[in-house]
C-alpha cells in the first residue's frame, strides 16, 4: 500500500483539533457524550429508540435477527418510506413547508411544499400503476437532477416497487446492463438533460438500452422539448405530462411494506467487471438515513439543507431524498454543474435560499480552492452553520480551506465515511460533541461498531493501521447483492467470519480516531465515484486493436485518483495518438464519461508475476514516479525499464 503509506505520512503529521463551540454545543440535538456509551451497551435498544422517529403502520415485534451475514431488522413491522418522507408531514404543521427547493441549470426554479410534493408523488404512483407496475417490480430510473427524479423514487416507494436509479452520466450499454440484471419492467427517463448548456441525449441512450430487455414501458419526462430530438415509440413510450392528465387526482394509499421488503437497488462497482446491485431494505435503511440526519447533521426544522450529490449515487438517495425528507427538512436540489454558467454557482444558491447545511465532496472543494476565493467572496454565506464532506479522504489543507473560507471558521465540518452498501454515515463526528481533526472522519457514530484489524482479524493497537471492519450488524446495511447472494457473502464477509469488510484501509490514532486511507482492492475512487479497474479493462479489451490492458488509479490533485491504462496492442496495430483518443472514447461508450482514462500508455508487455498476475502495484509506482522497489517476483524484470521510458515519453 505505497500510496496509502504516503498519505499516512502527511495525515499523521496533523495535530490540529477543533472543539465544538459553546454556541453550537448548546443548540445541538446531541450534546451529551453518554449517547455513545448507551448505544454501545445496548445497540438494539438504541436503534429501537431511533426507529420511534418514524411512523409505523404496525409496530415491530423484534429488533434484530442476526444469522451472519444475513440481518433482519424491525421484524413484524409495517412501514412505507414515501409515507414517512412526505405524507406524514402533510398531515401536520409542515404541510406548507418547503420540502424541495429545486434550482434548474438554466436558472429556472421551483419550490414544492410537502403538500405539493405529496400530490405529485400520488400522481406518479397512479401513473406507475397504470403502466402495470406492482409491488416488488423493478423500475429503472435514468433522469437528470429534475424534481421528477425525486418524485419517481418516492412514487416507487409508495406503491412498493423497487427502484434502481442509474446515474445520467452512464452510457446506454451501462444502463442496459443494469436493466437486464434486475429485470426492470418500466424505465423512467427524460427526452434529454441539460449539462453546461449542452444536451445529454438520455432518451436516445434509453432507446438503445431497452432493446431486447424486459422493459415494457418507457415513461418520458419532457425536460428539454423539441430541441432534444427524442423519438417516441408507439405502444412503448409515453410522456409523463400526458399520462399525468389521464390518472386520478386522488391520494394514493401507501402500500404497507414489511420492514425487510427491499426499498431499492443501487449498482456499484466492485473488483470484477460486473456491477453489483446493492439491495437496501425499507425499514432499516430508513431508520439509518433518518437517524443520521438528526445525529451527524443536527437537523432542525429551520434548516435549509443543500447536498450537491446527484441522486444517481447513494449520497443523493440518503441525503437529498430519504434522510432530509423523512426528517421533515427543506432540501435544495440543483440540476447543474458547479461552474455553469459561472464558478460561483453553489455560493449563489446558498445565498439565494439561505442554506444552513452544505454537504459536498472533497474533489469539489479542491476545485474551488484552485479557482480561488474571489468567487465565494461575492456571496453572503453567513447562513451556513454546518458543513459536510463525503466520498473520499479529505486532505487536511483542503479541510482547513473549507473551514476558513466557506465555514468562516465557525461552522463545524462533518467528514462522513460510508458507502453505497452501508446506506448511511458510519464514521463521522456528532458536531455538538466530537472534537474535529482535519483529515479524520473521527469515530463511529452511536450504534456502529467499527474497528481496525490486522490480517488475522485481531484489533490493532492505537497508533497502527490495517483493515477497516464493522463488527456488528446495523439497520441500514445492505441485505444482499441482487441475484447473487454468494457474491454478497464472499465480497463482504469472506475474509473475516461474521464481520463486514468495506474494502478500505484505515489507521487508528492514539485517541481512537479513524483515518481512512482509501481502497485496498481494485477499485478506483475518481472524484468520489467508485470505478472498478476490471470494468475499464474489460471495456478496453473489447476494442478490436487491444490485446491486453491493465488499469490503475494514480494520485490526482483534483480528482483524488485518476485512471491510467497500460495497453498492449494486437500484432501489427500502430501506436498513434488517434488510437489513444479512440480507446478513451470506447471506454466512454461502454461505461460513461466518468470512466474515461486520463492517460493510455502503450506497452509491448505488462509486468507480470511468474504466475501470470499483472502487477498493478508496480504500474501505480511507475505512474506516480516512485522508485521501484523489489521486482524479483517479476517474470521479466526488463519490462519495467521499457515501461518507465514509455510513461515518461507519454507525459
Ligand atoms: O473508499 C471509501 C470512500 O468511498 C467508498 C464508497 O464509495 P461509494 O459506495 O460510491 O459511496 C460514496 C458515498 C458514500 C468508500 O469505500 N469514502 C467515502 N466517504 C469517505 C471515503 N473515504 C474517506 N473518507 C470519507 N469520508
Amino acid at each position: 500500500m505505497t500510496t496509502a503509506s504516503n498519505k499516512l505520512d502527511t495525515l499523521l503529521q496533523e495535530t490540529r483539533t477543533f472543539q465544538p463551540s459553546e454556541a453550537f454545543r448548546a443548540q445541538a440535538n446531541f450534546n451529551d457524550v453518554s449517547v455513545y456509551e448507551r448505544a454501545e451497551a445496548d445497540p438494539e435498544g438504541y436503534w429501537a429508540e431511533q426507529a420511534q422517529h418514524l411512523t409505523w403502520f404496525r409496530p415491530f415485534e423484534k429488533v434484530l435477527e442476526w444469522n451472519p451475514p444475513h440481518a433482519k431488522w424491525f421484524i413484524g413491522g409495517k412501514i412505507n418510506a414515501a409515507y414517512n418522507a412526505v405524507d406524514r408531514h402533510r398531515e401536520g404543521a409542515r404541510k406548507n413547508k418547503a420540502a424541495i427547493i429545486w434550482e434548474g441549470e438554466p436558472g429556472d426554479s421551483k419550490v414544492f411544499t410537502y403538500d405539493m410534493l405529496g400530490r405529485e408523488v400520488d400522481k406518479a404512483a397512479h401513473m406507475l400503476t397504470k403502466l402495470g407496475v406492482k409491488k416488488g417490480d423493478r423500475v429503472t430510473i435514468y433522469l437528470p437532477m429534475i424534481p421528477e427524479l425525486a418524485i419517481s423514487l418516492l412514487a416507487c416507494a409508495k406503491i412498493g416497487a423497487i427502484h434502481s436509479v442509474v446515474f445520467g452520466g452512464f452510457s446506454s450499454k451501462a444502463l442496459r446492463e443494469r436493466i437486464v440484471d434486475c429485470d426492470a419492467k418500466v424505465l423512467i427517463t427524460a427526452d434529454a438533460g441539460w449539462r453546461r448548456g449542452g444536451l445529454i441525449p438520455l432518451k436516445q441512450n434509453a432507446d438503445e438500452a431497452v432493446v431486447d430487455t424486459p422493459v415494457e414501458k418507457v415513461l418520458v419526462v419532457q425536460r428539454v422539448g423539441e430541441q432534444s430530438g427524442a423519438q417516441m415509440q408507439e405502444g412503448r413510450d409515453v410522456y409523463w405530462h400526458e399520462l399525468y392528465k389521464q390518472v386520478p387526482n386522488t391520494p394514493y394509499p401507501a402500500e404497507e411494506m414489511d420492514s425487510e421488503d427491499p426499498l431499492f437497488l443501487l449498482y456499484t462497482s466492485g473488483t470484477t467487471g460486473k456491477p453489483k446491485g446493492i439491495v437496501h431494505s425499507t425499514a432499516g435503511y430508513l431508520v439509518g438515513a433518518n437517524t443520521s440526519l438528526r445525529t451527524v447533521f443536527d437537523i432542525k426544522d429551520s434548516d435549509v439543507y443543500f447536498c450537491t450529490a446527484d441522486i444517481g449515487w447513494i449520497t443523493g438517495h440518503t441525503y437529498i431524498v430519504y434522510g432530509p425528507l423523512s426528517a421533515g427538512a427543506t432540501v435544495v436540489m440543483y440540476e447543474g454543474a458547479p461552474d455553469w454558467p459561472h464558478r460561483g454557482r453553489f455560493w449563489e444558491i446558498i445565498e439565494k435560499y439561505g442554506a444552513t447545511i452544505f454537504y459536498t465532496a472533497p474533489t469539489s472543494i479542491r476545485t474551488f480552492m484552485k479557482w480561488g476565493t474571489e468567487y465565494l467572496e461575492q456571496y453572503n454565506l453567513d447562513t451556513l452553520r454546518l458543513l459536510g464532506t463525503v466520498g473520499e479522504p479529505i486532505n487536511p489543507e483542503v479541510w482547513m480551506w473549507f473551514h476558513e473560507h466557506v465555514g468562516k471558521g465557525k461552522a463545524p465540518i462533518v467528514d462522513t465515511w460510508w458507502q453505497t452498501e452501508t446506506g448511511a454515515a458510519m464514521i463521522a463526528p456528532l458536531p455538538g460533541i466530537t472534537s474535529l481533526k482535519p483529515g479524520s472522519a473521527t469515530r463511529p457514530v452511536p450504534g456502529i461498531s467499527a474497528k481496525v484489524v490486522d490480517e488475522e482479524g485481531n484489533e490493532v493497537e492505537p497508533g497502527n493501521g490495517g483493515y477497516l471492519v464493522i463488527t456488528k450488524p446495523w439497520p441500514s446495511m445492505l441485505r444482499t447483492v441482487w441475484g447473487d447472494d454468494e457474491r454478497f457473502r464472499n465480497t463482504y464477509f469472506g475474509k473475516f467470519q461474521g464481520i463486514y469488510l468495506p474494502g478500505d484501509g484505515a489507521h487508528l490514532d492514539k485517541d481512537g480516531y479513524f483515518w481512512i486511507l482509501g481502497r485496498i482492492d481494485d477499485v478506483i475512487n475518481v472524484s468520489g465515484h467508485r470505478i472498478g479497474t476490471m470494468e475499464v479493462e474489460s471495456a478496453l479489451v473489447d476494442h478490436p486493436s487491444v490485446a491486453e490492458a491493465a488499469v490503475i488509479g494514480r494520485s490526482h490533485e483534483v480528482k483524488g485518483q485518476a485512471i491510467t491504462a497500460f495497453v498492449t496492442l494486437k500484432d501489427g496495430v500502430e501506436q498513434t495518438p488517434e488510437l489513444v483518443a479512440e480507446l478513451k472514447q470506447h471506454v466512454v461508450g461502454k461505461i460513461g464519461a466518468l470512466a474515461r482514462p486520463e492517460e493510455i500508455i502503450f506497452t509491448a508487455e505488462l509486468p507480470k508475476t511468474r504466475s501470470a498476475k499483472i502487477m498493478r502495484r508496480l504500474l501505480r509506482d511507475i505512474a506516480e514516479g516512485r522508485v521501484i522497489g523489489d521486482t524479483t517476483t517479476l517474470a521479466d524484470p526488463s519490462v519495467i525499464d521499457s515501461l518507465k521510458t514509455m510513461y515518461k515519453d507519454s507525459e
